[in-house]
């Protein structure tokens, strides 16, 4: 496989009068591949932003080394960055343009037509708001615009650095297929995110990030398969008398917890086929792990938003 990406122990310091030193990315490596759907996935502050800066070209590092697309992103060069798309945040449109002018400003950068703008607009469900200004649109229609004016110069990669922040579950879900569309044709995308699960529904592979360093890699699935954990099947107490709880629970953990009788096992197919059979599914609930455990597991804390 060809690397679009490879990062190599990259390091950067921020150095402030009140904050003193914050060593926001503290020995940074992964490599995404052609093609792949590659997240970074962490809390606030974990050092998300500053790494995607770095790998698009926009900051420089105290240290380490950066190849994209097969060359350095730093310093800038105009023949890498017609190659990449980087989504800018919804705030820096300009006030006063329409969702087709700002687009159309964006396609004259890229050397594309306003045919090509139109195409955007059109592809990111945008098409009857093309001439709505910029601060008229909702949240999830900025993150549309905002997408589409990265898609303009029809890039190879494209960079997303947390899309779907402060949208509804309905403006999330539907910018999901957007994105999902752009990355199944063809295109490598790299996005940041603080959502667990939004990571997990999109991702090929996930970069666990926390204080700036990498304490997880892999596909989601790698991911929470390695952990080995039970899953938690649980049904309204009650149902079963104790000595059949027991026999079911089959010497792994079982308790009773507020009116639920709550087992974790590693053979989940075995204990719900005979809970089925025992008649006791009332209030069924099962919870396998997910990057959530991960995350408790390679940092040792709870996640925090
Ligand atoms: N321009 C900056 N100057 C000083 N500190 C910064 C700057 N940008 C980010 N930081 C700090 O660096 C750390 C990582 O920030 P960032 O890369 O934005 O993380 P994330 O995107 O994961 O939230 C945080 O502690 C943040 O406060
Ligand atoms: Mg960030």
């Amino acid at each position: 496989m060809t690397a679009a990406i490879e990062v190599d122990d990259l390091k950067k310091t921020y150095r402030g009068r009140k904050t003193g030193e914050i060593n926001a990315v503290d020995g940074v490596s992964f490599r995404v591949e052609e093609g792949e759907f590659f997240g970074i996935l962490g809390p606030n502050g974990a050092g998300k932003t500053t790494t995607l800066e770095i790998v698009e070209g926009l900051r420089r590092p105290d240290s380490g080394d950066v190849r994209l697309l097969g060359s350095s992103p730093w310093p800038h060069s105009p023949a890498l960055a017609a190659r990449i798309g980087v989504q800018l945040q919804a705030s820096a449109f300009f006030e006063f343009l329409s969702a087709r002018e700002q687009i159309e400003t964006f396609a004259r950068l890229y050397g594309a037509g306003e045919a090509r703008a139109a195409a955007m607009l059109e592809e990111v469900g945008l098409a009857d708001s093309a001439n709505v200004r910029a601060e008229k649109l909702s949240g999830g229609q900025k993150q549309r615009l905002s997408i589409a004016c990265a898609l303009v110069g029809d890039p190879e990669l494209v960079f997303l650095d947390e899309p779907t922040a402060a949208l509804d579950p309905q403006a999330r879900r539907n910018l999901w297929d957007l994105i999902r569309k752009i990355n199944g044709e063809g295109r490598t995308v790299v996005l940041t995110t603080h959502y667990m699960e939004e990571a997990e529904a999109l991702c090929d592979r996930v970069a666990i990030m926390d204080a700036g360093r990498v304490r997880a890699i892999g596909s989601p699935r790698e991911l929470i398969a390695s952990l080995e954990a039970p899953t938690r099947i649980s049904v309204a107490s009650g149902q079963l008398d104790a000595a059949r709880v027991g026999e079911l629970a089959a010497g792994e953990p079982v308790r009773e917890e507020g009116g639920l009788t709550v087992f974790e096992t590693r053979d989940p197919q075995k204990l719900l086929t005979e809970l089925a059979a025992a008649g006791a599914l009332e209030d069924l609930a099962v919870r396998t792990a997910s990057l959530e455990d991960v995350f408790l597991e390679v940092t040792g804390r709870e996640w925090r938003e």
